[in-house]
């Protein structure tokens, strides 16, 4: 039976990629800071305290070796050199990345204050953020380091794939995204608000995609680059309209034309210009996605309301709250019901006030 090693395991990419690989006939370990994090969903892999920047820990999970090594957290050219001294016992390596490396023709990227203009789907070949290594916790560093991380593996010539995902959705995300819709239709809100029209389109990709294209991978070891996402580029309309349908709520959607983040019907997909991955070289090593994004975000709105209390019953003035464990602080400012009911008040008297 092959053997895989997942670095960040407990996570939303590790869950993923172990569930995927489990039921492919592969024997899974992960690795975290904390047992109690293990995810019942992949109880049958053997978990291993190991935290990401301890050498010893790492060799240790390592064991005798292993066909396959995901890390889902390479964050800079530092981790990525701990990695190093293991190849020699690893079969083929995935490092996660992001999408975040890439930039325009006038230098910007997705965490740029000028939001990026790429000429189309961007393809693997699209430049990047020039290396670095200062704080990868910063909006500059972010991308900087992931591609000297990046680099660094690719440089060694060993077996590596680095991935570079979007948007990333499902089970087990510690900022699901996609709460924004999921808690106004559990509260029953008689409207959904958008920005910018929901026009914006920031590429979405599914943990269970992402996995499929990890097993892939490993069927196919090799040194290169490939972009992971859906294979649709749905609007943050479409996200809305997907959202609602799982959860059999309807509403009226306001679409607004202000643009400015702050502006009501602010949501996480909002980009000036569209974001889109080109997905052609994933599928010549064999890669089938699970499903479009109104099939897989499925999987992240049923883990998110399997937290909640019922649809409808509410908690409070504020509605359903987060799941205990989640970044709360990420939402803030996304739920403003009193101003949304008197815009609908003065604009959409006939909406259902709820
Ligand atoms: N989420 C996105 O939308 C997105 C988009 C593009 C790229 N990415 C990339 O995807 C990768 C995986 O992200 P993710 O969203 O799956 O992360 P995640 O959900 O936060 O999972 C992180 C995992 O690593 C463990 N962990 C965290 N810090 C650790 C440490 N210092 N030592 C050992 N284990 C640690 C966590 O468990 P414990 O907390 O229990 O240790 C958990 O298993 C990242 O490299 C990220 O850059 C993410």
């Amino acid at each position: 039976m092959p053997r895989a090693l997942i670095i960040g395991g407990t996570g939303l990419v590790g869950r993923a990629a172990a569930r995927r690989l489990l039921d492919t006939g592969w024997s899974v370990d992960v690795t975290g800071r904390d047992a109690s994090h293990l995810p019942s969903a992949i109880a049958d892999t053997t978990f291993t305290t190991a935290d990401r920047d301890d050498a010893a820990a790492l060799r240790r999970a390592l064991g005798g070796g292993v066909d396959l090594l995901v890390d889902c957290l390479c964050y800079t050219p530092a981790q990525a050199r701990l990695l190093l001294p293991l190849m020699d016992d690893v079969g083929s390596t995935v490092m996660i990345s992001s999408k975040a490396v890439y930039v325009d023709d006038h230098g910007n990227h997705t965490n740029s204050p000028v939001a990026p203009h790429f000429n189309g789907p961007v393809t693997e070949t699209q430049p990047t953020m020039t290396a670095g290594d200062g704080d990868f916790q910063t909006r500059e560093g972010y991308g900087a380091n992931k591609v000297a991380a990046e680099n660094l593996l690719l440089d060694s010539g060993a077996p590596v794939t680095v991935l570079r995902p979007s948007k990333i959705h499902g089970a087990g995300a510690l900022r699901p995204r996609e709460w924004v819709f999921v808690k106004r239709a559990l509260d029953r809100r008689p409207a959904v608000f958008l920005a910018a029209r929901g026009a914006g389109t920031d590429h979405t990709t599914a943990a269970v995609n992402l996995a499929a294209l990890i097993e892939a991978v490993a069927a196919h070891p090799g040194r290169r680059i490939l972009n992971s996402a859906d294979p649709d580029a749905p609007s943050a309309l479409e996200i809305s309209r997907a959202i609602a349908h799982a959860l059999g709520h309807t509403w009226t959607e306001v679409l607004l034309d202000e643009t400015d983040g702050n502006a009501l019907g602010a949501h996480p997909w909002e980009a000036r210009y569209p974001i889109v991955l080109d997905m052609t070289a994933a599928a010549t090593i064999g890669y089938v996605p699970v499903g479009d994004y109104a099939t897989t975000v499925v999987d992240e709105v049923d883990w998110l309301v399997q937290q909640v209390k019922p649809a409808g019953t509410g908690d409070g003035a504020g509605g359903v709250r987060l799941p205990a464990g989640l970044d709360a602080d990420f939402f803030d400012g996304y739920f403003d019901y009193p101003r949304e009911d008197r815009y609908l008040a003065d604009h959409h008297p006939d909406a259902d006030a709820g």
